[in-house]
Parts: structure tokens; C-alpha cells; sequence
């Protein structure tokens, strides 16, 4: 079978993604530094988890060789993602370091080891989460929107470079959606307040609510799927409105 690979696979976005490609009975490795757990929906038979860190070098081989295991890798679906949202003066070097490793050099190196193998699959595509950070912002994500900027810069290169392999490459950006990683920037930014950032964020989105992590999954699963055959390139925005209010 062919294979989706989707990291960040434990919770939120990732965990919604792993859901919706496996309810359409896809095969599925899930990878993430931490199990996925049983969470509201058990993950199914057809998902395989792999446990590893994005930080570790030796990832990129140990995952697409988990993939090969079990199929042809065809799918990657990069989710994994951390923020430190902070103040310039308080972000560290290694704050700015952490970003960048795992939202994007994790993801190149991934890249780098999944497009020989997957050259040769029916549909194959990248799908990167970005986040509006990477092309709006309300501050105090400096390190976080640089991470996310450079990210969708290098969807736009990866989909010119790899169009002629037939390989599709989009990003996603996601505005406020309810997942542990909200919670936890709301927790840096109004740390005395924390659901009253929440709710702030939430009303800031036209549609005036948090997006759920399937918002976000079932744009992905378009996105996969031969139905978005003719789209590479593309940075789609997932956002309630947030950014048609910039
Ligand atoms: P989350 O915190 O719920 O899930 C992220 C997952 O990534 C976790 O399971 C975590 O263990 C995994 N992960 C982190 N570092 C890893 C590493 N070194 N190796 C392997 N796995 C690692 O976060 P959420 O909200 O689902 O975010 C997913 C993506 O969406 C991130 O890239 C985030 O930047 C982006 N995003 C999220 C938004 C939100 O409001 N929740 C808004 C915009 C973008």
C-alpha cells in the first residue's frame, strides 16, 4: 500500500490528520517523540506508529525505513511543531534553535530522505503546517513566525523543484485551533489570564470561535488526495477569517 507519513502524529493537528487518512482506510505511520495513546478515537488498524524524535539526526532513515516496511512512502505530512512564544529580549539562542530545528530543519531532513522513495508513487505530496503567524502577526512570536515564514518559502522552492517528479508540495496555515499547543502560548502570553486569551483569540476569527484540529485534517485530506491533483505550490489558510480582518 502506499504509505502517509504524518509527524506530530500524538496530539492535535497531527492526531486529527492520523484520523482522517486512516478513516479513508489510507495506510498510516504515525510518528511522535511521545505514544499516541488511545486519545477520543483509538487509532485503528491500519495506522502504525513510529516513536522517534525529530531532533535526532538518525530520524529521517529510521522513519522512511519504518514506511518501507510497510508500503511505498507516498505521503508526508510534516505537523509536528513548537512555539516559544516570548518576548525578543527572552528568546534564548537555544530558544530560536529548538524552533527552527523542529518546525523546519526536521522537516528538510525528512524531505531530503522521502523524495527518492517516493518518486515513484501514484500521488505523491508534502504537506507542511505553517501557521498565520507566517504571514501576519500580532508579536511576540518572533522566533516562531521566522520558523514559519521560512517554511512556506520553502513549500514555493520544494513545489518548483519537484514538480516535474510529480511530486506536490503545499503548506497549511492554521489560525487559533483548539489543541494542547494553544493552550500553551495562551499560558506564555496571558499567563495570569489564560481562557481569557483563548476566548480573545477565538472572537479575533470572524467566524468567532476556535478551529478544531479537524478543520485543519480535512483541508489535509483534500489536499492528498487526487481530487487536488493540479495543486502545488499553494498555501492554503485554514483560519476562520483571521486574516481577512489584516
Ligand atoms: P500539539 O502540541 O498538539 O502537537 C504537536 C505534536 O508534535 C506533539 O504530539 C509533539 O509531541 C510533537 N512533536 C514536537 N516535537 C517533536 C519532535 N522533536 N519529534 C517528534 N514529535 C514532536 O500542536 P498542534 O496544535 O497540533 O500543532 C501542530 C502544528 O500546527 C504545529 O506545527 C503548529 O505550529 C501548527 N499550528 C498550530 C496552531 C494552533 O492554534 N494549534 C495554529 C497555527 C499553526
Amino acid at each position: 500500500p502506499e504509505v502517509c507519513v504524518v509527524t506530530g502524529a500524538a496530539s492535535g493537528i497531527g492526531r486529527a490528520c492520523v484520523e482522517q487518512l486512516a478513516f479513508e482506510a489510507r495506510t498510516v505511520l504515525a510518528v511522535d517523540v511521545v505514544p499516541m495513546g488511545q486519545g477520543s478515537r483509538p487509532p485503528g488498524p491500519n495506522v502504525h506508529e513510529c516513536i522517534a524524535d525529530l531532533l535526532d539526526p538518525a530520524s529521517p532513515g529510521v522513519i522512511v525505513a519504518a514506511a518501507k516496511a510497510i508500503g511505498c512512502p507516498s505521503i508526508l505530512v510534516h505537523c509536528a511543531g513548537i512555539t516559544r512564544h516570548n518576548d525578543i529580549e527572552k528568546l534564548t539562542n537555544s530558544d530560536w534553535e529548538d524552533v527552527f530545528r523542529v518546525n523546519l530543519f526536521s522537516a528538510a531532513g525528512l524531505i531530503r530522505a522521502y523524495v527518492p522513495e517516493a518518486s515513484g508513487a501514484r500521488n505523491p505530496s508534502i504537506t507542511l503546517i505553517g501557521s498565520v503567524h507566517a504571514k501576519a502577526s500580532s508579536g511576540g512570536a518572533a522566533a516562531y513566525a521566522a520558523s514559519k515564514g521560512a517554511l512556506a518559502a520553502m513549500t514555493r522552492s520544494l513545489a518548483v523543484e519537484l514538480g516535474g517528479r510529480g511530486i506536490r508540495v503545499n503548506s497549511v496555515h492554521p489560525g487559533a485551533i483548539d489543541t494542547p499547543f494553544l493552550r500553551s502560548s495562551a499560558r506564555i502570553a496571558r499567563p495570569n489570564d489564560v481562557e481569557g486569551q483563548v476566548r480573545d483569540w477565538a472572537e479575533a476569527q470572524p467566524l468567532g470561535r476556535l478551529g478544531t484540529a479537524d478543520d485543519v485534517a480535512k483541508v489535509v485530506r483534500f489536499l492528498v488526495s487526487s481530487e487536488a491533483s493540479f495543486m502545488t505550490g499553494a498555501e492554503v489558510v485554514v483560519d476562520g477569517g483571521l486574516l481577512a480582518t489584516l
